[in-house]
């Protein structure tokens, strides 16, 4: 990989961050298809809906409360487009990568109040189980930010629907020979069989607002960073995701 950086005369951080921009272009390519088909489903809805309203007002005597709820179906198909489209325009920004060589344990801690109220609103409890001394991992700082935040809004919403009498989720790090290993684990319900074959394919969902996008965008930001983005079945019960970034013990 250096041979092929030092040919394009670029400097190692440069040529990642290539990568990175082109690992995610890829998959936005490999979606597009998708998104057609997706956009088409809430598009199709909108127009359903706004067409009963216009019969549902026809009559003189008209439900105000069958349109007032097809009204919120319109509402709320389109926040899910526009959610759509917003997540793929995060994905296809071509802001500068800014890799750096940081102490994992900061790179979460960053965004532990963010973290905190997200599990204030789910009604659930977030752990941190971070191990000390571990080696640094040359990183885009915001990109593994936001997978980390999207495994644990999936724990959080996994727990908050379950109905579990403690719900929680635990982050933690851990050194794992040349890799730092970061993990999301939560006491809801695991991955159904077809969840765990499907999670990465863009726009598979099982919730009735999700995108289906956090998932496949976290594993091409884990890919592009030369790690490994993994699931297991957490112990007694509930799911684990986990990050395995290279680190600086894997560079000499
Ligand atoms: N911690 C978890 N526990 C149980 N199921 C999970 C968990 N994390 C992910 N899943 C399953 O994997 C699916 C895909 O997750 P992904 O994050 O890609 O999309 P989403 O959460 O449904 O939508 P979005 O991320 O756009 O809100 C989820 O719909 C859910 O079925
Ligand atoms: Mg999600």
């Amino acid at each position: 990989m250096s041979d092929a950086g030092s040919e394009l005369g670029l400097d190692s951080g440069a040529l990642h961050g290539r990568m990175l921009q082109v690992a995610r272009l890829a998959t936005i390519g490999e979606m597009a298809a998708g998104v057609a088909h997706e956009l088409n489903q809430p598009l199709t809805a909108i127009a359903n809906y706004a067409n009963a309203c216009e019969r549902l007002l026809a009559h003189p005597d008209a439900e105000l409360e069958e349109v007032r709820r097809a009204l919120r179906e319109v509402a709320s198909q389109a926040v899910r487009a526009s959610e759509i489209l917003r997540r793929l325009r995060a994905l296809a920004r071509s802001q500068p990568i800014e890799r750096a060589w940081v102490d994992m344990n900061s790179v979460i801690t960053e965004i532990l109040q963010l973290m905190q109220s997200d599990a204030r609103v789910h009604g659930a409890q977030l752990a941190l189980e971070l191990a000390e001394g571990l080696p640094r991992v040359s990183v885009d700082r915001v990109q593994i930010q936001h997978v980390i935040l999207n495994l644990v809004r999936n724990g959080l919403e996994a727990v908050a629907t379950s109905g579990a009498a403690s719900p929680q989720v635990r982050i933690g790090s851990a050194c794992s020979g040349s890799f730092v290993e970061v993990s999301v684990r939560d006491n809801g319900p695991g991955l159904a069989a077809e969840a765990r074959e499907r999670m990465f394919d863009p726009f598979f969902s099982t919730k009735a607002s999700g995108t289906g996008l956090g998932l496949p965008i976290s594993h091409t930001v884990v890919s592009a960073h030369g790690g490994t983005l993994g699931y297991r079945a957490n112990q007694p019960h509930g799911a684990c995701f986990y990050v395995l970034l290279p680190s600086e013990k894997a560079a000499v």
